[in-house]
């Protein structure tokens, strides 16, 4: 069996405000001044992960599985998200592995660097990875986007086929 391999690309962007909590992978940084404004929890790195995992495999994106409008993607977990994005991806092409990960938050502050490793573990835990395979880098907007997290993430995925 030849293997099928898969690079899928994802990005996610959210407005900051004062008073919601900043999650990242998973992970709620302590004392942010600022979190996204989202219908759902606003974990712009798992969304956009997710969208990498559909994208490698021509499935759409999230919009399709959870439209921004409808009731049921308020207060959406973002983990619970990515998991339902790794079942309809099986259920169309059967048992694939992930290789690696690649992300960059772009995000002014708080400063993430004291984190990397919890998002790691967290991410590398729900994509079934270990850590050393998942790579994440953190820029600043250097001031051009000071209200907003941006994170783009690469993903080398294969399947046999
Ligand atoms: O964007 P800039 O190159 O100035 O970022 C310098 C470093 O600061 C980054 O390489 C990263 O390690 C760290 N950083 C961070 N948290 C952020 C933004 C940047 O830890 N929110
Ligand atoms: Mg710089």
């Amino acid at each position: 069996m030849a293997a099928d391999w898969r690079i899928g690309y994802g990005e996610d962007a959210h407005r900051l405000i004062v008073g919601r909590p900043l999650l990242i992978g998973g992970v709620e940084i302590p004392g942010s001044p600022h979190g996204p404004e989202a219908v759902s929890d606003g974990d712009a790195l798992l969304h956009a992960l997710a969208d990498a995992l559909l994208s490698g495999f021509a499935q759409g994106d999230i919009g399709d599985l959870y439209p921004p409008d409808d009731p049921g993607s308020a207060n959406l977990d973002s983990e619970l998200l990515l998991r339902t994005v790794f079942e309809q991806i099986r259920r169309v092409h059967g048992t694939f592995t992930v290789h690696n990960i690649a992300a960059t938050v772009i995000l002014d502050r708080p400063e993430l660097s004291p984190y990397r490793e919890a998002i790691q573990e967290r991410v590398a835990t729900l994509a079934a990875l270990e850590g050393s395979r998942l790579g994440i880098t953190f820029k600043t907007s250097e001031g051009l986007a000071p209200d907003y997290i941006q994170v783009r993430t690469a993903v080398l995925m294969s399947r046999e086929s």
